[in-house]
């Protein structure tokens, strides 16, 4: 089966009950068994839902995988992966990476004791020289958020040594764009709330792997802690991936159109987008994805305020975090997504006053540079300077 066929079908059998086509949302918490212990592979919904196991199903298919385990949130995902870890474990860490994440590991997780190394992952030498004995795990997302920079999935690969994982934060790219799977890595994590429900209505995470020693573990974590979906929230995202093909051929093609046309403009300082030649890595990025997905970040000239004023003054690009939706959205990643972050840590990484995200959305290219256009003009760059 190809991508979009399994979108459609894996996990999306009629119901065996009523022969319903779609998936039910099973709204149930339990399940009555005929006699003690003797049900049908179902007893309480923290443990399993039919709704949720659907929608793992289709997931896990999308990334080339057998096992994937959803989860209420990305981060409750990424909590759950965290898990292969115990105390006085160490962690090879992407350093420009979303805020949610470092506030997780630097302020949850390093109380608990696990050790974090955040290093620029562009450069393979600085990666290889973080790893220490006790290091049992590399944290990859690329593309990055929001600088959109790339790591070489293969580089770090082929630096895993017996008992280390590579996982891979894979929001950005979506599995339509990069397998990192077939790269060479052991466990993919979305957070299902951006391009996977991709409409914006609902939150949620998933964990996805071909290792059965790794899948037993994070499927213990999601049992023991329950941070699961409901029935609702997994049949929602369920529905929103099966379009994910085609939302992100238009996101790509919109964003690289928005690319260029920032790019175009003299008062733009810097475009980030891995399908502009303009991008030190869009070799990298055209060898390791398949498109280049519908995020794009640029720094104008001048002044911040410039900036927040250009934001606000935009029609169709709503003021809001979050990315992956039918819409189009703006956000100021200092102040709102990477809010968390230091002020120092994250201007040293490039996330500065000036910079702005973009998640470009499907609906058209010319409605949305005529927007980008108008709002350029309403904030001059002398104005802004006087
Ligand atoms: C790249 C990336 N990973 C993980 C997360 C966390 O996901 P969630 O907000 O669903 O918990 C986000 C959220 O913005 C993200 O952008």
């Amino acid at each position: 089966m190809k991508f979009t066929t399994k979108a459609i079908h894996v996990g999306q059998g009629a119901d065996p009950t009523t022969g319903a086509t779609i998936v039910p949302i099973y709204q149930t918490s339990t399940y009555t068994q005929e006699r003690v212990g003797e049900h049908k592979g179902y007893d309480y919904s923290r443990t399993i839902n039919p709704t949720r196991v659907a929608l793992e199903k289709q997931l896990a298919s999308l990334e080339g995988a057998e096992y994937g385990s959803a989860f209420a949130s990305g981060m409750a995902a990424t909590a759950a992966v965290l898990n292969l870890l115990s105390a006085g474990d160490h962690a090879v860490v992407t350093d420009d990476l979303y805020g949610g994440t470092y506030r997780l590991f630097t302020r949850v997780l390093a109380r608990y004791g696990l050790e974090f190394t955040y290093v620029d992952m562009r450069d393979l030498d600085a990666v290889r020289a973080a790893i220490k004995p006790n290091t049992k795990l590399f944290w990859i997302e690329t593309p990055t958020n929001p600088l959109l920079n790339l790591v070489d999935i293969r580089g770090v690969v082929a630096m895993r040594r017996p008992g280390q994982v590579v996982v891979v934060d894979n929001t950005f790219a979506t599995p339509y764009f990069q397998q990192p799977l077939a790269l060479g890595a052991d466990v993919v994590v979305h957070s299902t709330t951006k391009y996977i429900g991709g409409h914006s209505d609902v939150v949620g995470g998933v964990a996805i792997t071909n290792n059965s020693e790794i899948f037993d573990v994070i499927k213990f974590h999601q049992n023991a802690v329950g941070g699961v979906p409901g029935p609702h929230d997994a049949w929602l995202t369920m529905r929103g991936a099966k379009t994910l093909a085609l939302r992100m051929r238009e996101h790509a093609r919109n964003a690289h159109a928005v690319a260029e046309f920032l790019e175009s403009h003299d008062d733009v300082a810097r475009v980030y987008y891995p399908g502009l030649d303009s991008h030190p890595q869009h070799a990298l990025a055209a060898r390791q994805m398949s498109g280049f997905g519908g995020m794009v970040s640029f720094v104008l000239e001048g002044p911040q305020e410039r900036a927040l004023d250009f934001a606000h003054r935009l029609k169709y690009f709503s003021l809001a975090e979050s990315l992956g939706g039918v819409e189009s959205l703006i956000c100021h990643p200092a102040r709102m997504t990477h809010g968390s972050i230091p002020k120092e840590d994250r201007e040293r990484r490039g996330v500065t006053d000036g910079l702005l995200r973009l998640s470009v959305g499907i609906e058209d290219e010319d409605d949305l540079i005529d927007d980008l256009t108008q709002a350029l003009a309403a904030t001059p760059l002398e104005t802004a300077r006087a």
